[in-house]
């Protein structure tokens, strides 16, 4: 339904708060997309000025969903929609998750990270274990524990799980792939207890355009400076550099 060069409207069929500040948005339509891509999404007309970038959390026949953390102006704005009302949105974008013949995964995420994780879980045809970081109380684990063999919980506050980073209660030699998506604090921890080949980072980044034309989400890789929207958001842990 959504094509790459041209934003088009979907009526929203829910909008539902999932957790502090956590909100899964629902969307009517037939939408393309492989997990780890986005959408950039705008419900506003001139403020804020840009779009908004938003991993693909599924897609169904008929349904596209988002899971958003309200952190500013745009989300606030999102947060804000009622169902039927109508969203423009532009993707699917970026090059999303690879896949190959794994027979164990590991997904490991640092709060709002683990929008894309649901797609990529249910795409998954082996062992998966999802270890899920959080600040105080975790969201979004029921809708995952269908599709994932072992969760393994923390959080800062002890709250939930282990007290402290997920880190701590994660084994790198347990798995043969591994998908994160986090804090840049926490994914260039992960990169340093884990082998670089087989971990792969989506990365966030401040977008504008979201489709490869204003050079605003560039990050340093091995191979010199790339585009954050087109090149990834997903790259290999040993192509990228953190300054964090
Ligand atoms: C490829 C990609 C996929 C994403 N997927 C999701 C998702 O599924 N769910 C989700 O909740 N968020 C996701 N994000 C982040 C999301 O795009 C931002 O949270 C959103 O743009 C904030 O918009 P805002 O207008 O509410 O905040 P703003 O008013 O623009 O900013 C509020 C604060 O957040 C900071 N901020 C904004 N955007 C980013 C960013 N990209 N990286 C670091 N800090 C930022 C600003 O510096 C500021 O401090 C994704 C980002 C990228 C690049
Ligand atoms: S957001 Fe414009 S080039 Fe990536």
């Amino acid at each position: 339904m959504a094509k790459k060069d041209s934003y088009v409207e979907a009526e929203i069929l829910s909008n539902e708060r999932v957790g502090d500040d956590v909100y899964k948005l629902v969307l009517s339509g037939n939408f393309e997309g492989q997990p780890g891509q986005f959408y950039m999404l705008k419900n506003w007309d001139l403020h804020p000025l840009l779009s908004r970038p938003f991993s693909i959390c599924d897609i169904t026949a008929d349904t596209i969903t988002f899971l958003y953390l309200v952190v500013g102006t745009g989300t606030k704005l999102l947060k804000d929609l009622h169902k039927g009302d109508k969203i423009s949105l532009l993707g699917p974008l970026g090059n999303g998750f690879e896949f190959g013949d794994y027979k164990k995964v590991a997904i490991v995420s640092g709060g709002i990270g683990i929008a894309p994780m649901l797609y990529l879980a249910k795409k998954l045809n082996c062992q998966v274990d999802l270890y899920a970081g959080f600040r105080d109380y975790d969201y979004f684990i029921k809708e995952m524990s269908p599709y994932v063999d072992n969760i393994y919980l923390s959080s800062d506050t002890g709250m939930v799980g282990h007290k402290g980073n997920v880190l701590e209660i994660y084994n790198d030699d347990k798995y043969d792939q591994v998908y994160a998506c986090g804090p840049n604090p926490m994914l260039n921890a992960l990169k340093n207890v884990s082998d670089q080949e087989k971990l792969q980072l989506s990365l966030e980044s401040h977008m504008a355009c979201g489709i490869g034309a204003c050079l605003g989400c560039t990050v340093n890789t091995t191979e010199g400076m790339k585009r954050v929207c087109v090149d990834g958001p997903v790259f290999t842990s040993s192509e990228v550099f953190f300054d964090a």
